[in-house]
């Protein structure tokens, strides 16, 4: 029987999401299982998607809906309920569940990379789905962290504090982009902070994998700072949906 998956967001053309259950699905000689790729204009036209696609059985959330899509599920995973952000909808009898992946995904990604020592400090640029993903990562690992916003009131500091105190920067050793300056196909666009007051010792994290190596991760680069995209943390995060699939 014909099963379906797909990721819903405001555009989809850059996610790898397809190609990686394509090969998946090739792979393990699952010839019935599609994945498929949906732009939605706004949310609310999730409503008609369900309507028309009775074989969903699962959805991957991405940008701007992880905290809208909140309002459509019949049930929330106690983990994706204390972050605020759902990136996995499991769709059963026509209830929706939602859970969130990205931040464990974030949080294993984290641990194999990052050296955390006593002194750790972080740095989250943006507020969203996914930087709440984040965040709850970060609670587990114990590592203390601040947030950048550009609306003033919303997070720790604006983009014009860090202009103005370039300590905020350098009392960090990790620095994590969640926002989508550099996504594919604005690439040549970058969170704007002082790169150069980037240090070896400082390691930057962005969330973005496509293109691989951001304008934020080469300006990160130049000043000789350990660097990482987010491909793996995409990978481990579809998995994890998966295995809440097909449980
Ligand atoms: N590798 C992975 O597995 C993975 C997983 C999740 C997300 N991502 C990537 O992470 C990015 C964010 O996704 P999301 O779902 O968190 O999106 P989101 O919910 O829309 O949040 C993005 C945040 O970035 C900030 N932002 C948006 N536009 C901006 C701009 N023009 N300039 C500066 N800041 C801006 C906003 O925070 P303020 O309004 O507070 O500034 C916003 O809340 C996307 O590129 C997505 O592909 C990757």
């Amino acid at each position: 029987m014909e099963k379906k998956y797909g990721l819903i967001g405001a555009t989809v053309s850059h996610s790898f999401s397809k190609s990686y259950f394509d090969e998946k699905f090739f792979r393990e000689g699952l010839r019935d299982y599609h994945y498929d790729l949906y732009s939605l204009p706004t949310i609310d036209d999730l409503k008609k998607l369900l309507a028309e696609t009775p074989e969903l059985e699962g959805l991957n959330v991405t940008i701007p809906y992880k905290e809208q899509v909140v309002k459509f599920l019949s049930e929330i995973d106690t983990e994706a309920k204390k972050i605020g952000a759902v990136n996995v909808i499991k769709i059963k009898n026509g209830k929706l569940k939602g859970f969130n992946t990205d931040s464990a995904a974030f949080f294993e990604t984290l641990q194999k990379w990052f050296p955390r020592t006593e002194q750790s400090k972080a740095l989250i640029l943006g507020t969203g789905g996914s930087a709440k993903a984040v965040q709850q990562a970060l609670k587990k690992l114990s590592i203390p962290y601040e947030t950048v916003s550009r609306e003033k009131g919303k997070a720790d500091h604006t983009y014009e504090d860090l202009d103005q105190d370039g300590k905020i920067i350098a009392g960090v050793q990790l620095i994590i982009n969640t926002t989508p300056l550099g996504m594919s196909p604005n690439t040549n666009t970058c969170p704007p902070i002082n790169y150069e007051l980037l240090t070896t010792d400082h390691y930057v994290y962005d969330l973005i994998y496509n293109p691989a190596r951001t304008l934020f991760l080469q300006k990160a680069e130049m000043r000789g700072a350990h660097f990482k995209n987010g491909l793996e943390m995409l990978h481990v995060q579809a998995e994890k949906s998966w295995e809440i699939w097909n449980n």
